[in-house]
């Protein structure tokens, strides 16, 4: 392994033989000095984890002055490295690559120590086992990520566009790469506590929504539908966030629904319609004990509100309606339309569609039926829809 050069001190003070170049010099390490904490700023900003690894790759590719740049994460499970998200996901996308010295990748996290391949086409690691693809490698600079004392994964640049890395560029990257590790492994600790959240709230939601007349998977599809309507529409990984659970929780009131009302295997009459329809209402009452889920609760109470006014149990209009709760009433609407009830059988997903589209700026704000009518036909119902047309025209 090669040895590593210590860095030069990067804020030395220019004496007076060559002041100008080193107050160039001098202008250049304070514009590093503002990367780094762009760097740092801009990962702290709650994304997916596909986002945080574009900002890192494209900062890093800024600071280090180079092509390309990987970030592994070491599974403890596997003893080997990934690229990308969870890796039981991404798995196919990625190379697994083993931690032991066979490569230059494997060796960084074997050995937890930087690695600078001055050559790396003579490196007799590359040449056993290239995981960069089709990229001409001419260097490469690998940093180790430590967490609480263990390697949690790997930075790699390649091929500097100055003829080599320098000191410099290292101790930049090493300053990143401390960063970088706790940055992600509480991404990862924080999507393992949402996701397994998520599952509970999921988990509760189906076990309600099957005391009610649907036949199982409502709460499943409506997440389903209200997310491809949302991938149509300017929303932000926050709202998409929010979006997801308040889908999942949309219902979550009708646990104070009776039993008598709910299981009902007729349609409601008025008296009973009246109650039900307040289940909107307990749910926001329900979930505004939780700390921390506003939107999810505007989410929750306002899904059965229309923009003209009529629906309920507020009966707020358009402008007032938020955004999630627009596109879970859209995606809602449309699964009861196709979901069989005791008492009536549920349309072809063409009819709902259409029903949906007929109903514009009236049951339903039109740029969410713009987003639906887009991810709509992009669904295989859509195409499975056309072709029965198709079919029956012939
Ligand atoms: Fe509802």
């Amino acid at each position: 392994m090669k040895k590593v050069p210590q860095p030069k001190p990067l804020l030395a003070l220019p004496d007076k033989t060559g002041q100008d170049a080193e107050l160039c010099e001098l202008k250049r390490k304070v514009e590093h000095y503002q990367e780094l904490m762009n760097f740092s700023e801009s990962i702290f900003v709650p994304s997916s984890y596909e986002d945080l690894e574009k900002r890192i790759k494209s900062k890093t590719k800024k600071l280090v002055q180079c092509e390309h740049v990987f970030v592994y994460r070491y599974s403890e499970i596997d003893k080997a490295l990934y690229r990308g998200d969870s890796i039981n996901i991404v798995r196919a996308n990625s190379p697994i690559i083993p931690v032991d010295q066979e490569s230059i990748e494997g060796s960084c996290a074997y050995h937890g120590a930087l690695l600078h391949i001055v050559d790396a086409k003579s490196d007799i690691r590359f040449k056993r086992s290239r995981y960069t693809g089709n990229i001409d490698c001419r260097n490469m600079l690998l940093v180790p990520l430590f967490s609480q004392g263990s390697v949690a994964g790997i930075i790699q640049a390649i091929n500097s566009k100055t003829p080599t890395f320098t000191d410099e560029d290292i101790y930049l990257l090493k300053v990143l790469s401390n960063q970088l590790a706790s940055v992600m492994e509480n991404h990862g600790l924080f999507e393992k506590v949402h996701n397994q959240f998520f599952q509970i709230c999921y988990a509760l939601s189906e076990a309600i929504i099957k005391k009610d007349t649907y036949t199982g998977g409502h709460t499943k599809r409506v997440t389903v539908f209200s997310e491809m309507i949302a991938k149509e529409l300017p929303l932000t990984f926050q709202e998409m966030r929010d979006l997801k659970l308040a889908a999942v929780l949309h219902d979550i009131g009708k646990i104070g629904i009776e039993d008598r009302i709910l299981k009902k295997q007729f349609r409601l009459n008025q008296e009973e319609f009246e109650i039900m329809k307040q289940h909107p209402r307990l749910g926001g009452e329900i979930l505004g004990h939780v700390k921390g889920l506003d939107s999810i609760v505007e989410g929750v109470m306002y899904h059965h509100e229309r923009p003209d006014g009529k629906g309920y149990p507020y009966g707020i209009k358009e402008d007032k309606i938020p955004m999630i709760a627009q596109i879970i009433s859209v995606a809602d609407s449309f699964d009861a339309m196709i979901s069989n009830r005791p008492y009536r059988r549920g349309l072809p997903p063409m009819e709902a569609y259409q029903e949906i589209i007929a109903h514009a700026g009236t049951q339903f704000v039109a740029s969410v039926v713009d987003g639906f009518e887009r991810a709509f036909k992009k669904s295989h119902m859509y195409q499975s829809g056309q072709q029965k047309r198709y079919k029956q025209a012939a």
